[in-house]
């Protein structure tokens, strides 16, 4: 295990894509289709609540007929073999780190099987569409259940459980993600501030490469279980 003994993983939409689940920034990104403005901003909810559930009705919908990928497979069996401290963060909405075997795993930026209920905050399991006449389990109200997901304006999730772990760390990889949207994008100089060593595995370079001790260019399917497999 090459001595490490505390690991952070931070994934992006990148160890997805080899599962057939579109990225974002990519020439054929889900921002190509969509304006971040209109479905993945609070205010976009307010303005337009069937748009934006539609939007992650048709996410939530594919994931019935997406697989893990290697990569993700190799993820979950590195965090059974090692004997250190391991920590998953990812971006990803999907649920492909949980279906490959992943346990220490945080979505930072909330789930697609999960939603949650404007009131109250609850947050319940969600495998179906989000629909006018849905009710929330809490109040019974329609009209109150909205994505579990963290949309742009809005605080990421279990930030204090995430920095406490930079804090830690002695190895950080970043795997397939664009480095452009913070506070992820910034988890790498946490870390780096604190000793860790510091990898990024990704398809492109990208822009907050610079920062990595390392950087290992090619497709996670193959670079992850490449990475891990000898770690
Ligand atoms: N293997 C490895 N990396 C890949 C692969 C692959 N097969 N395919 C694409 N990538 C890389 C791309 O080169 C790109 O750098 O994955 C990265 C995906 O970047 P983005 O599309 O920007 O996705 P991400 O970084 O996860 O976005 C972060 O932005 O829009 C918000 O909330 C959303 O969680 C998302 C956040």
């Amino acid at each position: 295990m090459a001595g490490y003994r505390s690991v952070v993983v931070l994934t992006g939409a990148g160890i997805s894509a080899e599962s057939g689940l579109r990225t974002f920034r990519a020439s054929d990104g889900l921002w190509e289709d969509h304006r971040i403005e209109d479905v993945a901003t609070p205010e976009g909810f307010a303005r337009n609540p069937a748009l934006v559930q539609d939007f992650y009705n048709q996410r939530r919908r594919q994931l019935a007929s997406v697989e893990p990928n290697a990569a993700h497979r190799a993820l979950a069996d590195f965090e059974r073999r090692f004997d250190g401290q391991f920590l998953l963060v990812t971006q990803n909405v999907d649920d492909l780190h949980e279906r490959a075997g992943s346990e220490n795993l945080l979505h930072m930026h909330g789930e697609l099987r999960q939603a949650r209920c404007v009131v109250t905050g609850e947050i319940a399991p969600q495998k179906g569409d989000i629909l006018p006449e849905s009710r929330c389990r809490c109040c019974g109200v329609a009209g109150n259940l909205r994505p579990h997901i963290v949309w742009f304006n809005e605080m990421p999730l279990y930030m204090d459980t995430i920095y406490d772990a930079l804090a830690d760390c002695d190895l950080f990889v970043a795997i397939g993600t664009s480095g452009n949207v913070y506070p992820a994008a910034g988890f790498v100089l946490e870390a780096k501030q604190n000793g860790a060593k510091t990898i990024l595995l990704n398809l492109d370079e990208v822009d907050n490469a610079s920062l990595f001790d390392q950087q290992i260019i090619g497709p996670a399917s193959l670079k992850v279980s490449e990475f891990f497999g000898h770690l």
